[in-house]
């Protein structure tokens, strides 16, 4: 099969949302799949970038990549700017797209809220040219976490319609999102999900010091009583934390409440930070090894962008001419 994915390079460092809901499902995938992925730089500037950090941080969150397991032998890994065909795909397919449809995704809806002194056509845009990023690569599955199905869901739609205007060329790619953790919540109000545009305190960054993470699941918003029990509804905090602790552990969220039983969210924390700092160390220290590799991370880049661009050229040619383009 071939599965498809994309991050975005924003925020202070990837977390293990990121990690939980997509990042864990790809490295798995790249052993018996042919994985590709990519660093969503035009998705990041439709709020507001510094230009000299944006690129720097395309770097970095490569690294982070590479750190956390995406084998540049196995996988694909290149910058969504490399090709052009992205860009020039979501304009085609945004001419299939109601602007209605667009204004009522969900992320639009709180981007638009979240900057509201910057509401861009880009950001209303944004799941078009993610729709491009996906049809592009006519890929069969993308791992995602729950927050983007909604955006595929809208890629298989378009897929659908450009096929019924200019005949068959896409395929409608399924979403593959963890039963587990495809919705990790925010440390500090567990209502919402864990966001990189958040304050710090409110995520676990994957790179984080084993101090910062004990001290992050210490601070931790937790519930009313004191038992320890899996409920998302009435008791959100904890359910957080104890999906946490089975997802980084190795048993059932089940067997997660079993051990708990009668422990209070004191011993919950204490053990959950530490769990994390465990085993996120390994990260910390493979991201510094690649931070001092640039020339090496920049190879792997211009490698992936080859391989990439030999896909998405030859779907961009098909395209072109069942739109009727005059071929240059
Ligand atoms: P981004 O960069 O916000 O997030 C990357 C991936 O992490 C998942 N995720 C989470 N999963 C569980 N719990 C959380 N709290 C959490 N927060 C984030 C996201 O669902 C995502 O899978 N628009 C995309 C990037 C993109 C893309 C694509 C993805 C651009 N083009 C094509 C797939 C295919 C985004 O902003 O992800």
């Amino acid at each position: 099969m071939r599965i498809l994915s994309g991050i975005q390079p924003t925020g202070p460092s990837y977390h293990i949302g990121n990690y939980l809901g997509a990042i864990r499902q790809w490295v798995d995938m790249q052993q018996e799949h042919e994985l590709i992925v990519f660093i969503a730089d035009l998705h990041a500037i439709t709020v507001p970038q510094s230009p000299g950090f944006l690129s720097r941080a395309t770097m970095e969150k490569t690294s982070e990549l590479l750190a956390l397991g995406i084998d540049p032998e196995r996988t694909t890994l290149f910058v969504q700017s490399h090709i052009q065909e992205h860009a020039e795909l979501a304009w085609i397919l945004s001419t299939l797209t109601p602007v209605g449809e667009l204004e009522r995704m969900t992320q639009f809806k709180d981007k638009a809220k979240k900057h509201a002194q910057h509401i861009n056509a880009g950001l209303l845009n944004y799941p078009v040219l993610q729709a491009a990023d996906i049809l592009l690569y006519k890929p069969e599955g993308v791992p995602i976490g729950k927050d983007q199905v909604q955006h595929l869901e809208l890629s298989r739609t378009l897929a659908r319609k450009f096929n019924n205007t200019y005949g068959e060329t896409f395929l409608e790619p399924r979403a593959i999102v963890p039963k587990e953790g495809g919705k990790i919540l925010s440390l500090q109000d567990p209502k919402k999900k864990m966001s990189k545009s958040d304050p710090a305190d409110t995520q676990i960054s994957l790179f984080d010091t084993e101090e910062q993470i004990k001290k992050k699941v210490k601070k931790a918003v937790t519930d009313m009583g004191s038992e320890i029990t899996y409920s998302p509804s009435e008791k959100p905090g904890i359910s957080n934390l104890l999906l946490l602790f089975s997802l980084f552990g190795n048993g059932s969220v089940k067997e997660a409440e079993e051990h708990f039983k009668n422990k209070g969210y004191a011993k919950l924390k204490k053990e959950v930070g530490d769990l994390l700092a465990e085993k996120l160390a390994p990260f910390r220290e493979r991201k510094a090894t690649f931070l001092k590799r640039e020339v090496y991370v920049r190879e792997i880049l211009t490698r992936g962008a080859k391989q990439a661009r030999f896909i998405a050229s030859s779907t961009m040619q098909d395209v072109r001419e069942k739109v009727g383009l005059l071929l240059p």
